[in-house]
C-alpha cells in the first residue's frame, strides 16, 4: 500500500531558534497518526530539528541538495553532507528552484541519481505554470518534466521515489486547484508511471497535491483517490493549521 504523507516545506524561513519552537510545538500537538510527517527545515536547522524529533514519527526533508559528491562548489551541499545530519529524504526540483536557480530537468535528473545512491528518498516536485492550464498543455507539461528527470530510473529506484504535483498558479497564492483538477492530474500522472513502468508500480507511488493547502481545504483535497497526501508550504509555518492538515486525513 502506497503512504499517506504530509511534507511541510519551510522555504526560506525560522532560523535555528524559531525552528527549534516550531519542532517543539509541533512534537506537543502532534498525536501518532497513520499518516507519514516530514518537515524540511532550512539547512542551517536540519541537525537541531532532526535531532529533537528523534524518537519521534516525524523526520526531515531538505529543500535541495547538489548532485556532486564533493569539490567546489562555492554554497552548496552534498547528499553525503545531508545523510550526516540526520535527513532521509530531499525535495527537488521545487518550481522555486526551477524559476530563480535555473533548475532544468537534466540537471534534477543528475540530483535524483545523486540522492538515490545514497539512499535519500526523493520528494520530486513539478507542476504547469498558469499559461499551460490556459492553453490546456498541463498534461504535456507534467508528463514531461516526469519522463526527463525521472523515468531513465529502473522500476526498484521507485521505492524511493514520491511525487508532489504543485501547480505553480497555486503557490502561495492562495488559489488552490479544485479537488477535481487535483484529482484529473493525480490520475494522469499515475497512468503516465503505470504506461512506462506497469499499473502494479503506480499504484505504490504517493504522489502528494501543494499548493494553497489550509485546513479549510486539505479534506475534501486528500479525500480524492489519487490524492496520497500534501506538501505544504505557508500552512506549515503555524503549528495549528499544520496538525489540522496532518489531522484532515
Ligand atoms: P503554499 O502552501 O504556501 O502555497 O506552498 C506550497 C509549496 O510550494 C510547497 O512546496
Amino acid at each position: 500500500m502506497r503512504k499517506q504523507i504530509v511534507a511541510g516545506n519551510w522555504k526560506m524561513n525560522n532560523d535555528y531558534v524559531d525552528s527549534e519552537l516550531l519542532v517543539s510545538k509541533l512534537l506537543e500537538q502532534h498525536t501518532h497518526s497513520q499518516t507519514e510527517v516530514i518537515i524540511a527545515p532550512p539547512f542551517t536547522s536540519l541537525l537541531s530539528s532532526s535531532n529533537s524529533l528523534k524518537g519521534s514519527q516525524i523526520t526531515v526533508a531538505a529543500q535541495n541538495m547538489h548532485y556532486a559528491e564533493n569539490g567546489a562548489y562555492t554554497g552548496e551541499v552534498s547528499a553525503a553532507m545531508l545523510k550526516g545530519v540526520g535527513v532521509q529524504t530531499v525535495i527537488l526540483g521545487h518550481s522555486e528552484r526551477r524559476a530563480y536557480f535555473g533548475e532544468t530537468d537534466a540537471l534534477l535528473a543528475k540530483k535524483v541519481d545523486a540522492a538515490l545512491q545514497h539512499n535519500i528518498r526523493v520528494i520530486f516536485c513539478f507542476g504547469e505554470e498558469l499559461a499551460d492550464r490556459k492553453s490546456g498543455n498541463e498534461e504535456a507539461i507534467v508528463e514531461g518534466q516526469i519522463k526527463n528527470a525521472l523515468f531513465h530510473l529502473p522500476a526498484s529506484a521507485w521505492e524511493q521515489i514520491v511525487l508532489a504535483y504543485e501547480p505553480v498558479w497555486a503557490i502561495g497564492t492562495g488559489e488552490t486547484a479544485s479537488p477535481e483538477q487535483a484529482q484529473d492530474m493525480h490520475n494522469f500522472i499515475r497512468q503516465t508511471i503505470a504506461n512506462k513502468y506497469s499499473s502494479g508500480l503506480a499504484a505504490e507511488v504517493s504522489i502528494l497535491y501543494g499548493g494553497s493547502v489550509k485546513p479549510a481545504n486539505a479534506k475534501e483535497i486528500f479525500s480524492k483517490a489519487d490524492v496520497d497526501g500534501g506538501l505544504i508550504g505557508g500552512a506549515a509555518l503555524d503549528v495549528t493549521q499544520f496538525t489540522a492538515i496532518i489531522n484532515a486525513f
